[in-house]
């Protein structure tokens, strides 16, 4: 394959007789010409064959041809604005390397979302979930820039725990030899506490795992989040990174990634250039306030639901920053808010769009007795929970981290209405397959 070219590279070989390599995404013909259009997972090339310049063989072969066939072809490369793509493939030979079938379960009509599920495997072929994986490679890689530059060190936190992270309520586990339970990560985080002792500024990230039973369009049993960890930070200049993190990822995905977001995604990029700082913020109270005026029925102490964040957020064009929570609502791990005990230092920050909670945040109790006392209220086993209380034991610290979920991030960014399609494989209460 010395003399591969791949689609993305056609324009340095303009003139060249080159072979490519790809898969049959459409084809027509007319009399003795053939079109076809070939996709690699770098672009899509309008590939000529006459009949006269191509073997008899190779002009058989195109006849019968399904979609999906992968396929070698040599021809030489010629810029043409019309051809979609900009390139165009004159073709001098063309090989056939494996048959696909009329079958092919995937066509160019519609199907329902199902049946696509079902077929994920090879619905990823197509352009839409092509630029999803595209823009969510992008936003990881600016995500990890973003840390990288800063000084953050990457560390890898366990997947298989001894500790709750979150909530009893959403736990795999699985049988772990002799100590019993293992329980598959809900997040990073106490570990990663643990690490901004040793390193100063960390940040995880890897795959996460809640056994939710629900079904809306925001949750998967399994999925990746980035979460930072910051010794000598709190609640408030974790805010700030939070918003100069979202600033800068919207950015770097419209400057490198704004083809596959005009283009598949149709995505409305004004919106997304509307991201910038300062984003707004609402006190926990002032939120419950505002949605007791629009005429909801919450009362101060519950959490927020996916509606009413989205209607906290409808006001603005930008995330919004709903911070200091009641204790009950929140995780036992946050600090108490000095100035009001009955709420703990903590955010959550909204998407705009209707997109919901993408970060989840909060300074941790570092008062060695009140996470003591958190612990024992929320009946956790004190036992498997004694090297966290070390790290109050010994040279507690002002920290404060957040948990950015990328799949919810992903679906926000590209537009897409539900967050399985934001993730290759995705996991949900009822789908293993493929
Ligand atoms: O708010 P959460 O539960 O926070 C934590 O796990 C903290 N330990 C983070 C930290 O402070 N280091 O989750 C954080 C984010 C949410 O805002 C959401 O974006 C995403 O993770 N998330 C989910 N994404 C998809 N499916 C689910 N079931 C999710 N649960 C949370
Ligand atoms: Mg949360």
């Amino acid at each position: 394959m010395a003399d591969k070219v791949y689609i993305n590279q056609l324009a340095e070989h303009v003139g060249d007789e080159v072979t490519i390599y790809g898969w049959l995404y459409n084809k027509r013909s007319s009399g003795k010409i053939g079109f076809l259009i070939v996709r690699d997972g770098t672009g899509i090339v309008q590939v000529v064959v006459s009949k006269s310049e191509v073997p008899a063989e190779a002009w058989t072969a195109l006849q019968e041809i399904d979609y999906e066939a992968s396929l070698k072809v040599v021809g030489s490369a010629k810029a043409d604005a019309r051809a979609p793509g900009g390139y165009e493939l004159l073709v001098s030979d063309l090989e056939v390397i494996g048959t696909s079938s009329p079958d092919y379960p995937v066509q160019l009509k519609e199907h329902g979302v199902d049946f696509l599920m079902e077929h994920r495997h090879l619905w990823l072929r197509s352009p839409r979930q092509v630029a999803i994986m595209r823009v969510r490679d992008e936003i990881i890689k600016a995500i990890r820039d973003f840390f990288y530059d800063r000084g953050f060190t990457l560390v890898d936190t366990p997947i298989l725990t001894g500790a709750i992270g979150e909530s009893a309520g959403t736990l795999f586990s699985t049988e772990y030899f002799d100590l019993g339970h293992a329980y598959l990560a809900q997040t990073g985080q106490l570990y990663g506490e643990a690490a901004a002792a040793a390193l100063g500024n960390i940040y995880c990230f890897g795959p996460t795992f809640r056994a939710e039973k629900s079904k809306t369009r925001r949750h998967l049993t399994e999925f990746w989040m980035m979460e930072p960890e910051m010794a000598w930070c709190d609640s408030e200049c974790s805010m700030q990174v939070q918003e100069e993190m979202i600033v800068y990822v919207v950015g770097r995905a419209l400057e490198r990634r704004r083809a596959e977001l005009e283009g598949p995604l149709e995505r409305d990029t004004s919106a997304l250039e509307a991201i910038q700082s300062p984003f707004p913020r609402l006190s926990y109270t002032e939120a419950i306030e505002k949605l007791q005026a629009a005429g909801s029925e919450i009362e101060w102490g519950d959490d927020l639901g996916g509606e009413d964040e989205t209607l906290v957020a409808e006001d603005y064009d930008r995330p919004v920053f709903i911070y200091n929570y009641p204790r009950q609502a929140k995780a036992f791990y946050m600090k108490e808010n000095p100035e009001d005990p009955r709420t703990v230092l903590c955010n959550d920050l909204i998407a705009p769009e209707g997109y919901g909670e993408i970060i989840g945040g909060s300074q941790r109790e570092d008062d060695y007795d009140k996470l003591l006392s958190r612990i024992r209220e929320e009946g956790l086993p004190e036992d498997v929970y004694q090297w966290y209380l070390d790290l109050r034991r010994y040279g507690t610290f002002t920290h404060s981290g957040f948990g950015l979920g990328i799949e919810r991030t992903v679906a926000w960014i590209t537009g897409v209405q539900h967050i399985r399609e934001t993730i290759a494989f995705p996991r949900t209460l009822n789908r293993l397959y493929p």
